[in-house]
Order: C-alpha cells, then structure tokens, then sequence
C-alpha cells in the first residue's frame, strides 16, 4: 500500500499547538528563543511546565512553557562552563503540579536544580559520543573514499593487450565445445559473475549457449575489472579448455580468459539488474519488467522450446504437402461471434482484428490444397483467466476433401509427431526435463469423448456446473468443470460432437443428430482446450441457413460463400492456441509465460 501522505492526528494536533504557541507569542510580542520576562537581577525568565508546556514548541515564556528544565536550558545555548550552575545564566519558574487554576509559578527548587546539573551532564555526554561516532563514520569514509581512489589510480595503470599478432577466432558460444584448445573471441552477456581474490568466474550469455569464463592475474586488476556487475556486455577472449574432472561447467569446458574488455556497462547499486527482480517481486511490477525478464533462464526456455515448437509443427506440415500462407490480420468479418472483437476505424470503415484465419484459409484450399498459418488472432476477453490472453499465435489449418474421421487423426498426428520432436531433439528435451520432469508423451489413440458422453460423466463424478446444479444437454461446459474432467481422466481428451446451439455458423452437424456438430475440442491435462476444430458446412443453403441461425449478415462474407458456389467440397480444419500448448508441455502456470510480450485485459505494455 502507497505511503498516506496525510498528517497523523498526532502531528495535526502539534502542528496546531505550534501555531497556536507562535501566534500566541506574536500577539504579545514575544520572540521565538527570547522570552520577555526577566526577574530583578535581570536574569531572564524561563518558565517550564511538565503537563502542558512542549519541548518542542514552548519559548520559555510564561503562555508557552517549556516540558523539561533540560530544554530550557538548552534553549539558552550554553557554553559548557556554565553547566554547574545554571542558575547563574536563568531563573527557572515551575508551575506547581496543584496549582494551574491558579496559575502559581515557583522557581525550581534546590534539589531541582540539582537534578538539573545531572541531566545537564547527561546531555553533554550524548552529544560528545554522537560527535565521536559522527567523526569515527566520516574518517571511515574518508579511508574508503581514499582506498577506492588509489584501486582505481592503480587499475587504472593496468592495461589488457589485445595482441593483434595472437588469433583469435571469433565465435558464437554453442560452437566452443568444439574448439578446445583454440584461442577464441566471444561477446556477451555477462550472465552471473562470482570474483573471488584470486580469480573471477563470469557466466557469459550469447543468446545461444553460456560459457564459463575464468580470469586470473592482470585481468581482474583493470578499471573494468572494478566496474564489471551482472548483464553488463563484454569480449571475452582466450583458450578453451574442458573442465577439470569432478566439476561442471555449460558444455563441459571453460575459456581461460588472457584478455577481455567491457563493450556496455549495467547500472550498480539501487538500479542492479539482479535487484529489480527478484522471486517474491510483485506481478504487476514483473509484467513491467517483462523486458528484463526474458533473460531469466526460465524465460529464455520458455522461449527457445517455442521457437523450436514452431519449427517442428512447420516441418510436419511440410511433410504432410500442407503449404504456409498468410492471411490478413486486419479484416471486417467476424469468425467466432462479436464479443469479442477488437474494432477499429479503418479509413472511416468499421474493421476488426481478426479473431481466426480460418475463413481465409478455406478460401486458399482451391488454389494451394491445405493450407496452415502461424498467425496472431486477437480476443477481446473480458476474463482476467490463467489460459486467456488478448493476442495470442494461433496455429491453424484447413484440409480438403477429408471426413470428420480424418481431421481428428491429422489433429491427433500432428501433436504426437511434434512431442516426439521436441523430446529428439535435445536442446528442447533439457528444457522439458528441467521444467516437467513428469510430462509423459500422449499415447494414440486420444481418448475421443462424445459431448453427451461428457455431460454423463460430469454428473456421475460430481463436477457440478458454477451454480451447484447438474450438467445438462446444451450446456457449454465451464472452464472449471472442463479441466476438473481433464485432470481427472489425466490424458489428452477428444472432446467431439458439440450442440449447434454452442457453436459458429459455419459448423457442419451430424448426420445422425443434426443439433450436434462434427467438432473437436483437444483437452489436454492442467490446461484444458488447446485445439477448436471441425468439420465445415460445404453446402450453400446449409451454409445461408447457419448466418440466418446466427443472426449475420451474409454480404460481408460473400467470399466466403464464394467457396460453396464454384466447386464445393468437404473440408475441415482447426486452430491451436501456441500458448497453451507450451503452458502444458512445460508446466507454466499461465499462458503469460509463453507469449514473448503477453497481453490480456489491461496490459498492453511493454
Ligand atoms: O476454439 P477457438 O475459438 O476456434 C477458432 O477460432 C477456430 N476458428 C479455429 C479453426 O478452426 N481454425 O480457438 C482455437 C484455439 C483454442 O483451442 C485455444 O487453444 C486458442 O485458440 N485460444 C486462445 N488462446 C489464448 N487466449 C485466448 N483468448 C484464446 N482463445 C482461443
């Protein structure tokens, strides 16, 4: 919670007894430090009032005592000559403790005053040892301040020599295991850095691997030597060697550095990179930071398994002759219904950010076959949940001339295929293992589940839907309840045949039960949904019957339509969220972690 920067009552009402003592000593013309009464000797008049006087506030006149004999005292700026006998410089006047009414004054008696040359020493004492330790902590500094200088004069007579006579090869660090021996030239990210007395271990990042780097002698005596903290930039250069037996290191060697240099400093102290993120830092101050977090090493998995998820989906459609195209982001059609959409004005024109390529994909089918696209889809979901985001990568594709039979198989081929890749391949297969040491392949066939064989099982197991009730035909079936079936059943789910009623317009029924859809949603477990698919309506009637069902107009989408009218054809296809799909493989709580900049509700930035 922020800091209120409203007074406290305590201070409100001492900020008014201040104004109420220095209005009071206005009107009767009294000075701050100066009281106006003196006694016959012409010694002034200090007055002191242990009830309603303030040390803080008072003056020593009699409408604005002082609480303590200490303070008035003080008040008169002493030389310590006169701490014996404060009497000689004052007169102190104490209100009897019975006697306010009647507003009786006496002068502190002798054992008072007494009592007042013992505080007195007390006080002088405080004040010599806060002078003693004020001066202990500036010589300190001093010595510090003077120590730091000559380091730095000396570092500063230290002088690397890049020896332009010496090769050095310059390289990315996922090569160096191969160049043991070699003398090598490698810039980076300096990724954790531990100095010790005699040498430093710097753990250095390229963005491709790490590498242990060790300096010794000269080197860790320079300027940059002093200045070097962690995700500064620098050059490293020396010869690779393995790691000596009984120790590890990124790639099993290590670079002996004989000369390296900082390229771009990090800001030390308050601003440290290590400091601004921390396990325990609030989410909302880490989403800001996003940025600097994708050098964590988690981030950076995260990231890397997803590019490599990418390209192994790329390679099996490849392989399957389905070609890649790129269908626009900026359109004016809906796909999934109008909540949510993102609108925007387009040369004065309503448009959209799309929702699902799919309807442009259908329309690539007569020129190119199936067609695939990795595209951004855009939702503008309300719901702050761990799987929604507001622009996530949606991998979708549409194939012609299958059945509803084949389109699960593709689905169900295609995340097989690709598990098995990341699991071969073993830079993904590391990142796996480290983050979901207990993910286990789907076994084929998926369990396929028919809607209504779905709302059975939530009834038979007690997964009620939100309002305490049981599931009926027609329900959507909640996200909770979705995933409660899916853990439970603890294996990737087929989810097929959806009522009509739940689902877009341009969803082909069964045959057998024409309120029923040949869909497809894929379950799979701690996630839920991370494939939508089905079959499509082929037939042109059909197809005006399903805008008239769902209330669109069909003109916009007369492009669309185009496909039922020159030379229809049974297709089907499906999209599949790439966040989600990693949030499962990998184990992240929230789909935010797999999105390089997530958005969701509220959250644009950075
Ligand atoms: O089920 P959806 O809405 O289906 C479609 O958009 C179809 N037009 C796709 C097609 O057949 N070509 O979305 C498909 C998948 C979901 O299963 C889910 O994995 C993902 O997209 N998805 C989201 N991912 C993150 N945040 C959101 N707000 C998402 N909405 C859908």
């Amino acid at each position: 919670m922020a800091e209120s920067t409203q007074p406290s009552v305590v201070q409100q009402a001492q900020d008014a007894a201040s104004k109420l003592a220095a209005t009071v000593a206005d009107t009767l013309n009294f000075s701050d430090s100066k009281p106006a009464d003196a006694d016959k000797s012409g010694l002034p008049l200090l007055y002191i009032d242990e009830k309603a006087g303030s040390d803080s506030t008072g003056t020593g006149a009699e409408l604005v005592p002082f609480a303590t004999p200490l303070a008035a005292y003080q008040s008169l700026k002493p030389s310590p000559e006169s701490d014996a006998n404060p009497s000689a410089l004052a007169t102190f006047m104490v209100r009897k403790q019975d006697s306010v009414e009647r507003n009786e004054w006496v002068e502190l008696s002798a054992s008072a005053k007494k009592k007042l040359v013992k505080t007195i020493g007390g006080w002088r004492k405080q004040e010599a040892k806060q002078a003693a330790e004020g001066e202990r902590l500036a010589k300190e500094k001093a010595a510090q301040e003077e120590k730091e200088r000559k380091r730095r004069e000396e570092a500063q007579s230290i002088v690397l020599v890049d020896d332009p006579t010496k090769e050095a090869k310059r390289t990315k660090i996922f090569a160096v295991p191969e160049l043991v021996g070699s003398r090598v030239r490698v810039q980076g990210w300096v990724h954790r850095f531990r100095p010790q007395k005699t040498n430093y271990f710097l753990i250095v990042r390229d963005g491709t691997a790490m590498l242990q780097c060790i300096l010794t002698g000269d080197c860790i005596k320079t300027l940059d030597a002093l200045d070097l903290v962690t995700e500064s930039t620098v050059e490293v250069v020396g010869t690779i060697e393995k790691v000596k037996e009984g120790q590890t290191a990124p790639g099993g060697v290590e670079l002996i550095v004989d000369y390296w240099k900082i390229i771009g400093r990090a800001p030390g102290g308050a601003d440290a990179f290590d400091g601004r993120l921390q396990p325990d830092t609030d989410a909302s101050i880490r989403a800001d930071l996003r940025h600097l977090e994708l050098r964590g090493e988690i981030a950076t998995s995260v990231m890397r398994v997803r590019a490599l998820l990418l390209r192994a989906f790329r390679e099996r459609f490849h392989a399957r002759r389905v070609t890649e195209v790129t269908p626009p982001c900026m359109v004016q059609t809906s796909v999934e219904g109008g909540s949510t959409l993102f609108e925007f004005d387009y040369y004065g024109a309503k448009a959209y950010l799309t929702q699902s390529s799919q309807l442009y994909l259908e329309t690539a089918l007569p020129s190119l076959g199936d067609v695939y696209c990795i595209q951004e889809s855009f939702r503008a979901e309300k719901s702050l949940t761990r799987r929604h985001l507001s622009e996530y990568t949606h991998l979708e594709a549409e194939l012609v001339f299958i059945e509803f039979k084949d389109l699960l198989d593709h689905i169900e081929g295609m995340i097989c295929e690709v598990v098995d890749i990341l699991l071969a391949d073993p830079v993904s297969a590391e990142i796996i293992k480290t983050l979901n040491p207990d993910f286990v392949p789907p076994q084929r066939p998926f369990m396929r589940l028919d809607y209504r064989d779905a709302i059975k099982y939530l009834n038979e197991h007690g997964i009620l839907k939100e309002d305490g009730s049981d599931h009926v035909i027609g329900d959507d079936i909640a996200e909770a309840a979705e995933r409660k079936m899916t853990d439970q059943i603890g294996r990737p789910i087929m989810l097929i045949h959806f009522p009509k009623a739940l689902k877009s317009f341009y969803m082909k029924a069964l045959e057998s039960a024409p309120d029923f859809t040949e869909s497809v949603d894929v379950l799979v477990p701690g996630v839920g949904e991370v494939v939508g698919g089905s079959m499509r309506i082929a037939d042109l009637e059909e197809l005006m019957a399903g805008y008239r069902r769902e209330g669109i107009p069909h003109e916009p989408y007369y492009w669309f339509t185009d496909q039922r009218k020159y030379g229809t054809t049974e297709h089907g296809g499906y999209g599949l969220g790439v966040e989600r799909f990693l949030a499962w493989m990998l184990k992240r709580y929230t789909v935010r972690e797999c999105s390089l900049y997530p958005r969701w509700m509220g959250r644009a930035t950075p």
